[in-house]
């Protein structure tokens, strides 16, 4: 009788357990506790970041001091590193590869912690044939080209799309028709391709400003406007041309602002396709993550920024296309040395900066 009592009590406290955990969204109660200890030096600048080799340089930078507090939390698969830039207060989060991580990497950052606006870098493929390899790039706005309506064959600019009228799927930011790019062209019939045309789509959004279920529609994203005047005085900012006393670039790397970024889930080797984005959409930096990290930042009202070097010519047409791989190094540095210049500019202050910042985005 006492052994079954016994039993009874250690599957309640299992029930009660299991409770906590499923209320508390599976994350340990122990976990929200650091959490809520790290939160004590928010708010923070989100620092987004996709791979290992570009956020080693921060770790083993002078400028990057890691927190006394709470130096390092890991949940639910990702690891936040707290510490300081500046006099700025920073939590950074590495995504890893492509726009679904990046997207619930930035959303697990916003959902955790006070963050009073999000700065991005890594390399980038360039699509911009006036820059080169290790330039970095600030974009304006930035757009997901990965998400299609893949139109049927036999149809064309002027046939609707399947759920066109729904308002699901638009006709308004372009096509590409691969006929366009079948070799040997001259004979129209034989130019004919049957993958036809896919249209680029906009993404649904669900702003936490808006009611839920009720979509929106986002295609070009725009950075914080205040990030982007501030990223003007970086403009001048000198970076190192050579990785070492033989091997050098053509001319040392600028930081430059440009219109417009782009990211899918593709990694673009094909110069066809690069002219294709660059002529239609006037992408200079080419990627993989930072319009998910835009789309999640613009949802919840925080100021967001990009800050991109060029790694390739995203499938070659210049000399120095082939030599990528030598000067990756100085390229994911020399976006990292822009960002630690960039996070100090922030300027002090938390809710009352974002609610400026927000003022002057929105
Ligand atoms: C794409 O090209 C095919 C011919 O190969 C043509 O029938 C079709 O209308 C074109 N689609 C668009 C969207 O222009
Ligand atoms: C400089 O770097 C290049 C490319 O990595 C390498 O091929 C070359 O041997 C290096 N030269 C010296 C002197 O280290
Ligand atoms: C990509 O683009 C280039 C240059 O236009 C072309 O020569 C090449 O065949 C294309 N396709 C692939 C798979 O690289």
């Amino acid at each position: 009788m006492a052994g079954g009592a016994h039993q009874q009590v250690v599957v309640v406290l299992a029930m009660v357990a299991l409770m906590v955990t499923a209320a508390e969204g599976f994350i340990s109660k122990k976990t929200w506790s650091a959490i809520r200890r790290a939160d004590r030096d928010g708010p923070f600048v989100g620092l987004v970041v996709p791979n290992t080799y570009e956020m080693d340089p921060v770790l083993s930078s002078p400028d990057f001091k890691p927190s006394n507090n709470i130096p390092i939390l890991d949940v639910q698969g990702r690891r936040f590193r707290f510490g300081t830039i500046g006099s700025q207060n920073v939590v950074m989060v590495m995504t890893g590869l492509s726009m679904l991580n990046a997207g619930l990497t930035t959303q697990l950052l916003l959902s955790l912690f006070r963050v009073k606006g999000i700065v991005h870098w890594g390399i980038a493929g360039n699509a911009n044939e006036d820059l080169q390899i290790g330039d970095v790039t600030i974009p304006e706005s930035w757009a997901h080209l990965s998400l299609w309506n893949w139109q049927r064959h036999g149809d064309g600019a002027e046939n609707e799309l399947p759920l066109e009228s729904a308002g699901d799927y638009t006709r308004e930011y372009g096509f590409l028709n691969f006929s366009d790019y079948t070799v040997g062209q001259a004979n129209p019939e034989l130019s004919a391709n049957t993958l036809n045309s896919v249209w680029y789509q906009p993404e649904e959004i669900f702003p936490i400003s808006g009611t839920p279920e009720e979509r929106q529609h986002a295609f070009w994203v725009p950075v914080s406007k205040r990030y982007y005047r501030l990223a003007a005085k970086l403009e001048g900012m000198e970076l190192p041309a050579c990785v070492n006393e033989t091997t050098c670039l053509p001319r040392a790397p600028r930081v430059t602002r440009v219109p417009r970024g782009c990211s899918a889930n593709i990694y673009t080797d094909n110069a066809s396709y690069r002219q294709f984005i660059r002529a239609h959409f006037g992408c200079t930096p080419v990627e993989m993550e930072s319009a998910a990290v835009a789309l999640v930042a613009h949802q919840h009202g925080v100021p967001f920024i990009t800050i991109r070097s060029l790694s390739d010519l995203a499938g070659g047409g210049s000399s120095l296309s082939n030599e990528a791989a030598t000067f990756l190094d100085i390229a994911a540095k020399n976006a990292v040395d822009v960002m630690l210049k960039f996070v100090p500019l922030l300027g002090r202050g938390g809710e009352q900066e974002q609610a400026d910042g927000l003022a002057q985005d929105m």
